[in-house]
């Protein structure tokens, strides 16, 4: 299997984990201010998106985390801040619980340490029905409006077609794989009370999908967290208010200078 990824910048490394169903594309804005800012920054493809290869077979969130750790010892990196938005963080969940040595500092966006509920698991599998029926274009209608905050979509209505878009283009089997794997994870609530590295939490005031009660209570758990609201933002924080996104992660990886 063939896992594509970019790489840019040199200095400390920041690792982007992208959220579903997008790819390493979703990081631009990112990229861009983090590299000026002297920060190396590895962006890959998860299995299944973007440029990265699929496994014909099933595969885990715990798989994919591994193939980020198999990147990371590629590029001889032996200690990253890693930055994960929603699937994205339990990817990172799912790799500190295994490899928490990797970790300098832990960035969590939009995301939630709970397990799906028998609810959304069910919802998780009559979505995959769906769409290996009628494609992915039924995700671009059923799951995409409920990500963007209404605010984005009255100001930035390019934004939700261009997402359109690029789902459109996305591998179904990829797809597919990746809500059947966010389906069975693992819970990694427990896990918090175990994380005592520096910890960033970045939520989307609007976001519906993983919503600020649970990042209360996630930071609530980790010993040395903090909680940035990005205004206006739904779950797609980064995407939706790029600006004060990244100004919440300049001032977090300034505050790790001088920690190590
Ligand atoms: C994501 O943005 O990665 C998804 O909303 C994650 C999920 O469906 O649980």
């Amino acid at each position: 299997m063939d896992l594509s990824f970019d790489e840019f910048g040199h200095g400390d490394p920041v690792i982007l984990l992208h959220a579903f169903p997008l790819s390493r594309t979703m990081w631009k804005p990112s990229i861009e201010s983090l590299v000026s800012r002297g920060y190396r920054v590895i962006a890959p493809d998860m299995r299944g998106f973007g440029n990265s290869s699929i496994a014909e077979s099933d595969y885990s969130v715990d798989d994919m985390a591994n193939d980020v750790e198999r990147i990371l010892t590629s590029l001889e990196i032996e200690k990253a801040v890693v930055c994960g938005l929603s699937m994205g963080g339990y990817v990172a969940f799912s790799l500190y619980r295994n490899s928490p040595e990797l970790f300098r500092a832990l960035i969590l966006c939009d995301t939630t340490c709970a397990a799906d509920s028998t609810e959304k698991r069910a919802t998780r599998f009559s979505m995959i029905e769906e769409i290996a029926a009628a494609g992915v274009s039924t995700l671009v209608k059923k799951m995409l409006p409920n990500l963007i905050s209404e605010n984005t979509k009255a100001n930035n209505p390019a934004l939700l077609e261009r997402l359109g878009k690029e789902i459109s283009h996305t591998s179904k089997t990829g797809i597919i794989g990746a809500l059947r794997a966010m389906a069975l994870r693992a819970d990694s609530c427990g896990l918090l009370q175990q994380i005592d590295i520096p910890t960033l939490l970045v939520f989307g005031e609007l976001d519906q999908v993983t919503n600020l009660d649970a990042a209360l209570e996630m930071s609530g758990n980790i010993s040395r967290s903090q909680l940035a609201v990005i205004p206006g933002a739904g779950h797609f924080s980064n995407l939706e208010n790029p600006g004060a996104f990244n100004e919440s992660l300049r001032k977090f990886l300034y505050s790790l200078e001088g920690q190590d």
